[in-house]
Protein backbone atom coordinates (compact mmCIF):
# COMPACT_ATOMS: atom_id res chain seq x y z
CA UNK A 1 0.00 0.00 0.00
CA UNK A 2 2.92 2.03 0.86
CA UNK A 3 3.76 4.90 -2.68
CA UNK A 4 7.18 3.95 -2.42
CA UNK A 5 8.30 6.40 -5.57
CA UNK A 6 7.96 9.56 -3.20
CA UNK A 7 11.11 8.14 -1.22
CA UNK A 8 12.58 6.22 -3.18
CA UNK A 9 15.93 8.41 -3.35
CA UNK A 10 16.38 7.67 0.26
CA UNK A 11 15.95 4.07 0.11
CA UNK A 12 18.58 0.76 -1.08
CA UNK A 13 16.63 -1.93 -3.41
CA UNK A 14 16.71 -4.09 -0.06
CA UNK A 15 14.46 -1.70 1.73
CA UNK A 16 12.18 -1.62 -1.58
CA UNK A 17 12.22 -5.13 -1.31
CA UNK A 18 11.68 -5.54 2.42
CA UNK A 19 8.82 -2.58 2.08
CA UNK A 20 7.21 -5.02 -0.36
CA UNK A 21 7.44 -8.01 1.86
CA UNK A 22 6.46 -6.33 4.92
CA UNK A 23 3.53 -4.66 2.97
CA UNK A 24 2.38 -7.84 1.60
CA UNK A 25 2.22 -10.01 4.98
CA UNK A 26 0.52 -7.21 6.50
CA UNK A 27 -2.37 -7.09 3.97
CA UNK A 28 -2.65 -11.42 4.30
CA UNK A 29 -2.14 -11.36 8.04
CA UNK A 30 -3.10 -8.47 9.96
CA UNK A 31 -5.89 -6.80 8.05
CA UNK A 32 -8.66 -9.48 8.61
CA UNK A 33 -7.55 -9.74 12.49
CA UNK A 34 -10.73 -8.26 14.52
CA UNK A 35 -9.90 -5.20 16.33
CA UNK A 36 -10.32 -6.42 20.07
CA UNK A 37 -13.47 -5.73 21.94
CA UNK A 38 -11.63 -4.61 25.07
CA UNK A 39 -8.69 -4.65 26.77
CA UNK A 40 -7.83 -7.61 28.04
CA UNK A 41 -8.46 -8.75 24.39
CA UNK A 42 -6.23 -6.16 23.63
CA UNK A 43 -3.32 -7.71 25.67
CA UNK A 44 -4.26 -10.96 24.67
CA UNK A 45 -4.03 -9.80 20.95
CA UNK A 46 -0.64 -7.75 21.69
CA UNK A 47 1.40 -10.82 22.95
CA UNK A 48 -0.06 -13.01 20.29
CA UNK A 49 0.78 -10.82 17.56
CA UNK A 50 4.36 -10.23 19.48
CA UNK A 51 5.06 -14.10 18.55
CA UNK A 52 3.82 -13.55 15.01
CA UNK A 53 5.89 -10.82 14.19
CA UNK A 54 8.86 -12.22 16.04
CA UNK A 55 8.83 -15.45 14.49
CA UNK A 56 8.18 -13.37 10.90
CA UNK A 57 11.28 -11.87 11.74
CA UNK A 58 9.97 -8.14 11.49
CA UNK A 59 12.01 -7.05 14.58
CA UNK A 60 15.50 -7.38 12.50
CA UNK A 61 15.72 -4.15 11.56
CA UNK A 62 15.94 -3.21 15.79
CA UNK A 63 18.52 -5.24 15.98
CA UNK A 64 20.51 -4.26 12.75
CA UNK A 65 19.64 -0.84 13.80
CA UNK A 66 18.24 0.29 9.90
CA UNK A 67 16.34 3.09 11.23
CA UNK A 68 15.11 3.15 7.48
CA UNK A 69 13.72 -0.43 7.59
CA UNK A 70 12.17 0.07 11.07
CA UNK A 71 10.42 2.72 9.47
CA UNK A 72 8.98 0.54 6.24
CA UNK A 73 8.11 -2.19 8.54
CA UNK A 74 6.12 0.63 11.09
CA UNK A 75 4.58 2.04 8.06
CA UNK A 76 2.90 -1.35 6.76
CA UNK A 77 1.80 -2.39 10.23
CA UNK A 78 0.32 1.05 11.70
CA UNK A 79 -1.77 1.06 7.83
CA UNK A 80 -2.71 -2.55 8.85
CA UNK A 81 -2.99 -2.86 12.41
CA UNK A 82 -2.22 -0.05 14.93
CA UNK A 83 -1.72 -2.61 17.60
CA UNK A 84 1.14 -4.69 15.67
CA UNK A 85 2.05 -1.17 15.17
CA UNK A 86 2.39 -0.52 18.91
CA UNK A 87 3.89 -3.80 19.40
CA UNK A 88 7.00 -3.07 17.12
CA UNK A 89 7.38 0.53 18.76
CA UNK A 90 7.43 -0.99 22.25
CA UNK A 91 9.98 -3.60 20.98
CA UNK A 92 12.19 -0.75 19.70
CA UNK A 93 11.53 1.36 22.42
CA UNK A 94 12.96 -1.28 25.26
CA UNK A 95 15.53 -2.78 23.01
CA UNK A 96 17.14 -0.12 21.01
CA UNK A 97 18.99 1.43 24.59
CA UNK A 98 20.16 -1.92 25.57
CA UNK A 99 21.80 -1.94 22.21
CA UNK A 100 23.40 1.04 22.16
CA UNK A 101 24.61 0.96 25.89
CA UNK A 102 26.97 -1.84 24.65
CA UNK A 103 27.27 -4.19 27.98
CA UNK A 104 27.30 -7.73 26.10
CA UNK A 105 25.66 -9.41 29.06
CA UNK A 106 23.01 -7.89 29.02
CA UNK A 107 22.29 -7.98 25.28
CA UNK A 108 22.62 -11.62 24.94
CA UNK A 109 20.09 -11.69 28.02
CA UNK A 110 17.55 -9.62 26.01
CA UNK A 111 17.80 -8.73 22.71
CA UNK A 112 18.08 -12.16 20.71
CA UNK A 113 14.59 -12.71 22.75
CA UNK A 114 13.00 -9.33 21.93
CA UNK A 115 13.87 -9.79 18.41
CA UNK A 116 12.31 -13.66 18.33
CA UNK A 117 9.24 -11.90 20.15
CA UNK A 118 9.85 -14.25 22.82
CA UNK A 119 10.23 -11.29 25.37
CA UNK A 120 8.08 -8.29 25.45
CA UNK A 121 9.84 -5.43 25.97
CA UNK A 122 8.54 -2.14 27.83
CA UNK A 123 10.39 1.63 28.04
CA UNK A 124 9.82 3.23 31.68
CA UNK A 125 9.98 6.89 31.88
CA UNK A 126 7.03 8.82 32.04
CA UNK A 127 6.01 9.21 36.03
CA UNK A 128 2.77 11.18 37.64
CA UNK A 129 5.19 14.08 37.66
CA UNK A 130 7.58 13.31 34.84
CA UNK A 131 5.89 13.69 31.59
CA UNK A 132 7.40 16.50 29.00
CA UNK A 133 9.59 17.14 31.52
CA UNK A 134 11.11 14.18 31.85
CA UNK A 135 14.50 15.22 33.58
CA UNK A 136 12.04 15.83 36.51
CA UNK A 137 11.57 11.79 36.84
CA UNK A 138 11.38 10.99 40.71
CA UNK A 139 11.83 7.23 40.82
CA UNK A 140 14.96 6.33 43.05
CA UNK A 141 17.74 3.67 42.32
CA UNK A 142 19.43 3.79 45.64
CA UNK A 143 23.20 2.18 45.82
CA UNK A 144 22.61 -0.84 48.16
CA UNK A 145 25.86 -3.17 48.60
CA UNK A 146 26.01 -4.90 44.87
CA UNK A 147 23.25 -3.79 43.37
CA UNK A 148 20.86 -1.17 43.40
CA UNK A 149 17.42 -0.34 45.28
CA UNK A 150 14.06 0.79 43.00
CA UNK A 151 11.60 2.84 44.53
CA UNK A 152 9.14 4.92 42.73
CA UNK A 153 5.76 5.09 40.52
CA UNK A 154 5.99 4.93 36.25
CA UNK A 155 2.49 5.96 34.44
CA UNK A 156 1.36 5.66 31.17
CA UNK A 157 3.81 2.87 30.52
CA UNK A 158 2.90 0.75 27.38
CA UNK A 159 2.60 -2.68 27.73
CA UNK A 160 2.77 -2.44 31.61
CA UNK A 161 1.25 -5.61 32.98
CA UNK A 162 2.41 -8.24 29.87
CA UNK A 163 6.27 -7.00 29.19
CA UNK A 164 8.85 -9.52 30.09
CA UNK A 165 11.40 -6.96 30.84
CA UNK A 166 11.10 -2.88 31.60
CA UNK A 167 14.19 -0.59 30.05
CA UNK A 168 13.82 2.03 33.44
CA UNK A 169 15.20 5.45 34.15
CA UNK A 170 15.75 6.09 37.66
CA UNK A 171 17.53 8.64 39.70
CA UNK A 172 20.98 7.42 41.01
CA UNK A 173 21.78 10.93 42.61
CA UNK A 174 18.98 13.46 42.54
CA UNK A 175 21.21 16.31 43.02
CA UNK A 176 22.88 15.98 39.59
CA UNK A 177 19.19 16.35 38.04
CA UNK A 178 19.48 14.86 34.32
CA UNK A 179 22.70 14.18 34.75
CA UNK A 180 21.94 12.05 37.84
CA UNK A 181 19.60 9.90 36.32
CA UNK A 182 20.36 6.34 35.09
CA UNK A 183 19.04 3.50 32.95
CA UNK A 184 18.15 -0.09 34.16
CA UNK A 185 16.95 -3.27 32.34
CA UNK A 186 14.57 -4.90 35.11
CA UNK A 187 12.70 -8.09 34.46
CA UNK A 188 9.08 -8.31 34.95
CA UNK A 189 9.28 -10.68 37.67
CA UNK A 190 11.88 -9.09 39.72
CA UNK A 191 10.79 -8.61 43.08
CA UNK A 192 9.36 -5.27 44.18
CA UNK A 193 8.01 -4.90 40.95
CA UNK A 194 4.43 -4.30 40.95
CA UNK A 195 1.54 -3.86 38.02
CA UNK A 196 -0.32 -1.25 39.46
CA UNK A 197 -3.37 -0.98 37.11
CA UNK A 198 -4.38 -0.91 33.55
CA UNK A 199 -5.53 2.65 31.75
CA UNK A 200 -7.43 1.85 29.33
CA UNK A 201 -7.76 3.77 25.68
CA UNK A 202 -10.44 4.51 23.36
CA UNK A 203 -7.86 2.75 20.41
CA UNK A 204 -6.70 -1.32 21.51
CA UNK A 205 -3.23 -0.74 23.25
CA UNK A 206 -1.85 -2.37 26.73
CA UNK A 207 -1.06 0.71 28.91
CA UNK A 208 -0.80 1.09 32.62
CA UNK A 209 1.08 1.97 36.05
CA UNK A 210 3.66 -0.07 37.37
CA UNK A 211 5.39 0.56 40.88
CA UNK A 212 9.11 -0.38 42.50
CA UNK A 213 8.86 -0.84 46.28
CA UNK A 214 12.42 -1.76 47.43
CA UNK A 215 13.35 -3.82 44.08
CA UNK A 216 16.27 -5.21 44.34
CA UNK A 217 18.41 -5.27 41.29
CA UNK A 218 21.96 -5.94 40.50
CA UNK A 219 24.86 -3.75 39.53
CA UNK A 220 24.91 -5.24 36.40
CA UNK A 221 21.08 -4.73 35.64
CA UNK A 222 22.54 -0.93 35.06
CA UNK A 223 22.96 0.08 31.30
CA UNK A 224 26.18 2.35 30.79
CA UNK A 225 27.83 4.18 32.85
CA UNK A 226 25.95 5.40 36.74
CA UNK A 227 24.48 8.99 35.05
CA UNK A 228 24.47 8.05 31.54
CA UNK A 229 20.86 7.37 31.57
CA UNK A 230 19.07 10.49 30.09
CA UNK A 231 21.30 10.82 27.57
CA UNK A 232 20.49 7.60 26.80
CA UNK A 233 17.13 8.21 26.78
CA UNK A 234 17.30 10.87 24.24
CA UNK A 235 19.67 9.26 22.10
CA UNK A 236 16.85 6.04 21.73
CA UNK A 237 13.93 8.75 21.32
CA UNK A 238 16.10 10.45 18.17
CA UNK A 239 16.18 7.69 16.38
CA UNK A 240 12.95 6.05 17.14
CA UNK A 241 10.54 9.68 16.96
CA UNK A 242 11.50 9.20 12.79
CA UNK A 243 9.56 5.96 13.22
CA UNK A 244 6.38 7.63 14.65
CA UNK A 245 6.45 9.84 11.90
CA UNK A 246 6.64 6.45 10.09
CA UNK A 247 3.87 4.87 11.51
CA UNK A 248 1.74 7.86 11.44
CA UNK A 249 2.39 7.84 7.52
CA UNK A 250 1.27 4.30 7.20
CA UNK A 251 -2.14 5.28 9.26
CA UNK A 252 -2.40 8.48 6.63
CA UNK A 253 -1.93 5.78 3.43
CA UNK A 254 -4.36 3.58 4.77
CA UNK A 255 -7.26 6.60 5.69
CA UNK A 256 -6.72 7.98 1.81
CA UNK A 257 -6.70 4.59 -0.34
CA UNK A 258 -10.05 4.12 1.75
CA UNK A 259 -11.08 7.81 1.42
CA UNK A 260 -9.97 7.14 -2.61
CA UNK A 261 -11.86 3.88 -3.13
CA UNK A 262 -14.95 5.35 -0.97
CA UNK A 263 -14.87 8.74 -3.53
CA UNK A 264 -15.19 6.60 -6.66
CA UNK A 265 -17.42 4.29 -5.66
CA UNK A 266 -19.95 6.58 -4.23
CA UNK A 267 -23.03 8.39 -6.04
CA UNK A 268 -24.25 11.28 -4.68
CA UNK A 269 -26.68 13.60 -6.21
CA UNK A 270 -26.03 11.81 -10.07
CA UNK A 271 -22.39 11.67 -9.47
CA UNK A 272 -19.56 9.73 -7.95
CA UNK A 273 -18.18 12.44 -5.15
CA UNK A 274 -14.50 12.25 -6.30
CA UNK A 275 -15.86 14.66 -9.34
CA UNK A 276 -16.94 17.22 -6.54
CA UNK A 277 -14.63 19.93 -6.40
CA UNK A 278 -14.68 20.26 -2.28
CA UNK A 279 -13.71 16.42 -2.03
CA UNK A 280 -10.79 16.96 -5.02
CA UNK A 281 -9.65 19.27 -2.76
CA UNK A 282 -9.49 17.22 0.18
CA UNK A 283 -8.04 14.15 -1.53
CA UNK A 284 -5.42 16.84 -3.00
CA UNK A 285 -4.49 18.10 0.33
CA UNK A 286 -4.13 14.86 1.82
CA UNK A 287 -2.13 13.11 -0.70
CA UNK A 288 0.50 16.42 -0.70
CA UNK A 289 0.32 16.40 2.87
CA UNK A 290 1.38 12.76 3.23
CA UNK A 291 4.02 13.03 0.55
CA UNK A 292 5.75 16.11 2.05
CA UNK A 293 5.27 13.62 5.92
CA UNK A 294 6.98 10.82 4.40
CA UNK A 295 10.03 12.87 3.02
CA UNK A 296 10.47 14.10 6.27
CA UNK A 297 10.75 11.14 7.68
CA UNK A 298 12.69 8.97 5.60
CA UNK A 299 14.80 11.97 5.17
CA UNK A 300 15.54 11.73 9.08
CA UNK A 301 16.16 8.12 8.93
CA UNK A 302 18.42 8.30 6.43
CA UNK A 303 20.87 10.76 7.54
CA UNK A 304 20.86 8.74 10.52
CA UNK A 305 21.38 5.27 8.49
CA UNK A 306 24.33 7.19 7.09
CA UNK A 307 25.97 7.83 9.77
CA UNK A 308 24.81 11.28 11.29
CA UNK A 309 25.03 11.41 15.02
CA UNK A 310 22.28 13.27 16.45
CA UNK A 311 18.85 13.36 14.20
CA UNK A 312 17.28 15.57 17.06
CA UNK A 313 16.62 18.36 14.03
CA UNK A 314 15.14 16.50 11.65
CA UNK A 315 13.57 13.61 13.83
CA UNK A 316 11.71 16.60 15.58
CA UNK A 317 10.46 17.92 12.17
CA UNK A 318 9.54 14.77 11.11
CA UNK A 319 7.40 13.38 14.02
CA UNK A 320 5.69 16.68 14.55
CA UNK A 321 4.72 17.25 11.06
CA UNK A 322 3.53 13.53 9.95
CA UNK A 323 1.41 13.26 13.29
CA UNK A 324 -0.13 16.43 12.84
CA UNK A 325 -0.55 15.88 9.15
CA UNK A 326 -2.00 12.26 9.58
CA UNK A 327 -4.64 13.54 12.42
CA UNK A 328 -5.94 15.52 9.65
CA UNK A 329 -5.73 13.31 6.90
CA UNK A 330 -7.00 10.59 8.93
CA UNK A 331 -10.48 13.05 9.94
CA UNK A 332 -10.67 14.19 6.31
CA UNK A 333 -11.06 10.56 5.41
CA UNK A 334 -13.69 9.99 7.99
CA UNK A 335 -15.79 13.07 6.57
CA UNK A 336 -15.11 12.18 3.15
CA UNK A 337 -16.87 8.24 4.15
CA UNK A 338 -19.15 10.28 5.94
CA UNK A 339 -21.88 7.71 8.27
CA UNK A 340 -19.76 4.86 7.53
CA UNK A 341 -16.38 6.94 8.57
CA UNK A 342 -17.80 6.35 11.96
CA UNK A 343 -18.99 3.02 12.33
CA UNK A 344 -17.19 1.77 15.03
CA UNK A 345 -16.13 -1.86 12.81
CA UNK A 346 -14.55 0.97 9.87
CA UNK A 347 -11.24 0.81 9.10
CA UNK A 348 -11.15 4.39 9.20
CA UNK A 349 -12.87 5.06 12.78
CA UNK A 350 -10.09 2.46 14.19
CA UNK A 351 -7.69 5.20 12.71
CA UNK A 352 -9.47 8.00 13.92
CA UNK A 353 -8.89 6.42 17.54
CA UNK A 354 -5.26 5.07 17.14
CA UNK A 355 -3.60 8.42 15.13
CA UNK A 356 -4.52 10.77 18.06
CA UNK A 357 -1.77 9.14 20.88
CA UNK A 358 1.11 9.85 18.01
CA UNK A 359 1.14 13.35 18.40
CA UNK A 360 0.75 12.81 22.25
CA UNK A 361 3.69 9.66 22.79
CA UNK A 362 7.47 10.09 22.64
CA UNK A 363 7.86 13.59 22.70
CA UNK A 364 4.60 16.16 22.26
CA UNK A 365 4.23 18.36 18.90
CA UNK A 366 5.14 21.17 21.81
CA UNK A 367 7.57 19.38 22.33
CA UNK A 368 8.75 18.98 19.06
CA UNK A 369 8.48 21.98 18.22
CA UNK A 370 10.34 23.19 21.09
CA UNK A 371 13.14 21.18 20.00
CA UNK A 372 13.50 22.26 16.42
CA UNK A 373 13.33 25.95 17.33
CA UNK A 374 16.58 25.03 19.84
CA UNK A 375 18.38 23.33 17.38
CA UNK A 376 18.08 26.52 14.97
CA UNK A 377 18.83 29.03 17.95
CA UNK A 378 21.86 27.16 19.03
CA UNK A 379 22.68 27.40 15.37
CA UNK A 380 22.61 30.29 15.07
CA UNK A 381 24.94 31.22 17.67
CA UNK A 382 27.24 28.37 16.44
CA UNK A 383 26.61 26.06 19.40
CA UNK A 384 26.54 22.37 17.96
N1 LIG B 1 22.32 11.82 22.02
C1 LIG B 1 23.20 12.11 23.00
N2 LIG B 1 23.01 13.10 23.89
C2 LIG B 1 21.87 13.80 23.79
C3 LIG B 1 20.91 13.55 22.80
C4 LIG B 1 21.19 12.51 21.89
N3 LIG B 1 20.37 12.24 20.91
N4 LIG B 1 19.89 14.42 22.94
C5 LIG B 1 20.21 15.22 23.99
N5 LIG B 1 21.41 14.83 24.49
C6 LIG B 1 22.13 15.42 25.60
C7 LIG B 1 22.25 16.94 25.45
O1 LIG B 1 23.37 17.31 24.66
C8 LIG B 1 22.46 17.36 26.89
O2 LIG B 1 23.78 17.11 27.26
P1 LIG B 1 24.64 18.19 28.14
O3 LIG B 1 23.79 18.42 29.37
O4 LIG B 1 25.92 17.49 28.41
O5 LIG B 1 24.71 19.40 27.29
C9 LIG B 1 21.58 16.36 27.66
O6 LIG B 1 21.41 15.22 26.80
C10 LIG B 1 20.23 16.91 28.00
O7 LIG B 1 19.63 17.39 26.79
P2 LIG B 1 18.72 18.68 26.80
O8 LIG B 1 19.48 19.81 27.42
O9 LIG B 1 18.17 18.87 25.45
O10 LIG B 1 17.63 18.18 27.85
P3 LIG B 1 16.38 18.85 28.38
O11 LIG B 1 16.18 18.47 29.79
O12 LIG B 1 16.38 20.31 28.02
O13 LIG B 1 15.31 18.04 27.51
C11 LIG B 1 13.31 17.77 26.34
C12 LIG B 1 14.29 18.61 27.14
C13 LIG B 1 13.71 17.80 24.88
C14 LIG B 1 11.99 18.49 26.52
C15 LIG B 1 13.20 16.30 26.79
O14 LIG B 1 12.91 16.27 28.17
C16 LIG B 1 12.15 15.56 26.03
O15 LIG B 1 12.41 15.06 24.94
N6 LIG B 1 10.90 15.49 26.60
C17 LIG B 1 9.87 14.70 26.06
C18 LIG B 1 9.81 13.43 26.82
C19 LIG B 1 9.34 12.29 26.00
O16 LIG B 1 9.55 12.21 24.80
N7 LIG B 1 8.73 11.36 26.68
C20 LIG B 1 8.32 10.21 26.01
C21 LIG B 1 8.06 9.14 26.97
S1 LIG B 1 8.27 7.56 26.27
C22 LIG B 1 6.88 7.23 25.38
O17 LIG B 1 6.08 8.06 25.13
C23 LIG B 1 6.79 5.86 24.88
C24 LIG B 1 5.43 5.29 24.87
O18 LIG B 1 4.70 5.32 25.82
C25 LIG B 1 4.95 4.62 23.66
Amino acid sequence: MPESTAVRAFLTDSHVALAARVTEYAAQELVPLPEPPDDAAARAQARELLGRLGQAGWFAPIGDLDLRAACLVREALAAASPLADVVFALQALGTVPILLAGDRALQSRWVPAALAGRAMASFALTEPEAGSDAAAIATTARRDGAGYILSGTKTFISNAGIADFYTVFASTDPAQGNKGISAFVVAADAPGLMFVRPLVLSAPHPLGEIAFQDCRVPASSRLGAEGAGFKLGLATLDRLRATVAAAACGMATRALHEAVAHATRRRQFGRTLGEFQLIQEKLARMATDLTAARLLTYRAAWEKDRGAERVTLEAAMAKAFATEAAQRIVDDAVQILGGRGVLASHPVDRLYRAVRALRIYEGTTEIQHLIVAGQLLKQAKGVR
